[in-house]
């Protein structure tokens, strides 16, 4: 049985004041939902601060990126080592980073590698464009993401990390995909090659979440899908009705 996950991407959003406001509004609302794991990817400037007013809860954070450098000339990036104080995830390779900051399949990898190295749990994002999909190449594109994400890494390693499918034409558009459309992608497109590359076990192990326009409205229908284990949850994650949508998952 997978534990169902829920994450909110802050992304560029809530200065360290507000990110501290906001999580001791939300957590003990939080706390008291059992059954599924509940994490905050914070800016990181924050993330000390949020993770000292998380301390003795079960929440988790994560980092919104980091570089798959031990340590080096790389102006402006975070290493892996100086989030493990803090955080216990990290989402990589997510759509805006790949397209405002030229990530590729192959940086992703390396970051996946380097997190798991060092103990974070890597969040990877993966999906297709509004023109890829209405060409029908979804199932193409969105596997050959996954491959290439995971390859080189062991099935106990694949069996321990997160994926989170999110077509991009979803992402803050309100227009969210539908919970069998989203459920029967990450079935085919998701579990199926981590199946094919790593065995049915461990793709059975592996939780993947859903992400673009998720609410406290509709995550349960998604939550329904079988294949479907959370979310990846944006604007929806900035409000404390976040704390209603992680009810309404599990
Ligand atoms: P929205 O929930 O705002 O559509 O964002 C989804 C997302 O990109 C989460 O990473």
């Amino acid at each position: 049985m997978r534990t169902p996950i829920i994450a909110g991407n802050w992304k560029m959003n809530k200065t360290a004041e507000e990110a501290v406001a906001f999580v001791r509004e939300i957590r003990n609302g939080l706390s008291q939902i059992k059954g599924i794991d509940k994490v905050v990817c914070p800016p990181f400037i924050a993330i000390p601060a949020v993770a000292d007013a998380l301390q003795a809860t079960e929440i988790g954070v994560g980092a919104q990126n980091m570089h798959f450098a031990e340590n080096g000339a790389y102006t402006g990036e975070l290493a892996a080592n100086m989030l493990t104080p803090y955080c216990q995830y990290v989402i990589i390779g997510h759509s805006e980073r790949r397209e405002y900051f030229n990530e590729t399949d192959e940086g992703v990898n390396k970051k996946a590698k380097a997190a798991l190295a060092h103990g974070l749990t890597p969040i990877i994002c993966v999906g297709e464009s509004l023109a890829q999909n209405e060409a029908g190449e979804t199932q193409a594109f969105v596997s050959g993401q996954v491959r290439a994400a995971l390859a080189g890494l062991t099935a106990e390693q694949v069996a321990s990390l997160v994926i989170a499918y999110e077509p991009i034409w979803a992402i803050g558009t309100g227009k969210s995909a539908s919970a069998a459309q989203a459920g029967s992608i990450i079935g085919l497109s998701v579990r199926g090659p981590i199946a094919e590359m790593f065995g049915e076990d461990t793709a059975q192990k592996v939780r993947i979440q859903y992400g673009g326009s998720a609410n406290e409205k509709n995550i349960a229908e998604y939550m329904a899908q079988p294949d479907i284990d959370g979310a990846l949850v944006g604007g929806a994650s900035l409000k404390a009705s976040f704390v209603e949508l992680v009810k309404n998952a599990v």
